[in-house]
């Protein structure tokens, strides 16, 4: 059985333990944080290593979780790994990655925030080396944390501006929907639970039942309805282009931080 061993149980490494700790894996952690070593051992019977060193030289595969700029000295203490690493570290290259542990095979992640609930949407890339075993053990790994799309690394902007950056950007829509709500009468609590409801069961509805938003929206569009009028108001507005340049600021944003690298 291989081991993966995770550097950083926070947030994000603590909800990904909980995705995949029922595959055939082993798990180990490390954290410099003595009371997140606690939690995660008590909590999850996993060994938690104080040292980065030791952590690696006990993996075979390594998944990286330590907030990007805490990235460089974690690198460093692991150069000597050779194995598949998967970084989820934001703005992190793959080059960069390679240059400080060039025996490594790596795979690039970008996450989202509701990894924290096992509903993550991802675009991940492979470095050159990768071998047909990483990719299969990756896609797996990633698509038990929830949807996760192979792509080139060159995309992984395009990513995080859409579903990197998205929960934000949905946040403030659902928000919007909830003062309207309240608008037309409701209490702020009825509001918020009718509108993450509607989120919710039309997110699931086209997922599940793989329809278009098209066709979603013809379905419960009757002549003559309620619907329709509201869509004649939402459709003839400008939300298209600024939904449209929201996501691009966020897509320029992620490739302006990345030249900098
Ligand atoms: N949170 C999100 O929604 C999200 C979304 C997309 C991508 N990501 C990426 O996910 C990664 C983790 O984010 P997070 O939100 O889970 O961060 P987090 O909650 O701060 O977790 C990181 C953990 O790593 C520990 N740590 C710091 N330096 C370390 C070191 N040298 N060796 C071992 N452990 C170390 C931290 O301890 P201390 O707390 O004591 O510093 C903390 O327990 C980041 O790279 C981020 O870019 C996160």
């Amino acid at each position: 059985m291989k081991t993966i061993g995770i550097i950083g149980t926070g947030k994000m490494g603590e909800a990904l333990i909980e995705s995949i700790i029922h595959l055939e894996y082993r798990i180990i952690g490390s954290d410099v944080n003595n009371k997140t070593r606690q939690m995660i051992s008590q909590q999850y019977g996993i060994k938690m290593f104080d040292d980065n060193y030791e952590l690696a030289k006990n993996s075979d595969i390594i998944l990286l979780a330590v907030k990007p700029q805490y990235i460089q000295p974690v690198l460093k203490e692991i150069s000597e790994f050779s194995g598949l690493v998967i970084s989820i570290a934001a703005g992190i290259t793959i080059r960069q990655i390679k240059e400080s542990i060039p025996g490594s095979r790596i795979a690039r992640v970008m996450p989202n925030t509701p990894c924290l609930v096992g509903e993550m949407a991802a675009g991940y890339s492979f470095s050159d080396d990768a071998t047909q075993q990483d990719k299969k053990i990756v896609n797996e790994l990633l698509n038990t944390a929830g949807v996760a799309v192979q792509l080139d690394e060159n995309l992984i902007d395009a990513v995080t501006g859409l579903s990197g950056s998205g929960p934000a950007f949905v946040a403030r829509l659902i928000n919007y929907f909830i003062l309207a709500g309240k608008n037309s009468g409701l209490s702020e609590k009825t509001a918020r639970q009718l509108t993450v409801q509607t989120f919710l069961g039309t997110a699931k509805l086209l997922q599940k039942k793989n329809l278009s938003p098209e066709e979603l929206i013809t379905m419960v569009s009757s002549p003559g309805g309620t619907t329709i009028e509201g869509r004649k108001v939402l459709e003839k507005s400008d939300i298209k282009e600024v939904i449209d340049n929201t996501v691009l600021a966020a897509v320029n944003k992620s490739k302006e931080l990345g030249k900098n690298k």
